[in-house]
């Protein structure tokens, strides 16, 4: 997988990119990301990349010009998939990621302040993504997370793909509860099934406790055809 970042934060993203699961990705050549300082294509001697709105209002806009330079010199020859994180863009879930690490080339564009000059979604994006209903200051920690989750995707990347197909969601489902030492925590114990060795009985009770989980927490989650779930 190949991922360029373009944002006016590149230094946001290097212990991000330098540690843990990433870090390893990225050294086995598994995943390559280049990150970019957009104020590289802007001309004057302040390197500005926002200005004023059209039609006033508070707070400033980024200008299109350094953008639509930018993206179309990061992608050249190729034909990436041109990606702006925005609050406007459609709400980022588990079936958006597994699509889009199967692109496998991406550009991400992080936006700043009130906005981006529309003319830049015309021109260079084909599609804008949200991580949830909130706003944030700009599209970089937005970048990470998806860059986060899509790297899990990437075979290799995980060490066990076992983990990467139960974990939450791959079912439409919540994780089931996680124990390991010691066996009793201020009282708390570990519940008894775990301890039985009764490997059938084991999955009998993750699925159930998975079930519960996702029917009380996200019964958004729930499959039509899940028995559990409510009409
Ligand atoms: N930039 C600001 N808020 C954002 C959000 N919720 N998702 C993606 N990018 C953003």
């Amino acid at each position: 997988m190949r991922v360029d970042v373009i944002t006016i934060f590149p230094e946001l993203f290097g212990p991000f990119l330098e540690t843990s699961l990433i870090g390893r990705a990225i050294r086995g050549d598994l995943v390559r990301i280049d990150v970019h300082d957009l104020r590289h294509w802007t001309s004057d001697r302040h390197r500005t990349v926002d200005d004023e709105p059209y039609g006033g209002g508070g707070g400033m806009v980024m200008t299109a010009p350094p953008w639509v330079s930018a993206v179309r010199a990061v992608c050249g020859e190729r034909r990436p998939r041109r990606i702006l994180l925005s609050p406007q863009g459609r709400r980022l879930d588990d079936r958006r990621v597994r699509s889009l690490a199967g692109e496998g080339d991406l550009v991400l564009l992080c936006g700043r302040y009130e906005g981006i000059d529309e003319r830049v979604r015309e021109l260079v994006v084909d599609e804008e993504i949200s991580i949830g209903d909130y706003v944030l200051s700009g599209g970089e920690v937005a970048a990470m997370v998806l860059i986060e989750a899509l790297s899990r995707q990437v075979p290799g990347v995980v060490g066990l793909a076992d983990s990467v197909r139960r974990e939450s969601f791959r079912n439409g489902e919540l994780d089931f509860p996680q124990y390991t030492r010691p066996r009793e925590v201020e009282g708390l114990p570990v519940p008894e099934v775990l301890l039985s060795g009764d490997h059938e009985a084991i999955e009998r009770w993750r699925r159930a406790q998975s079930r519960t989980r996702t029917a009380e927490r996200r019964p958004d989650l729930q499959a039509p055809d899940d028995p559990t779930s409510k009409p």
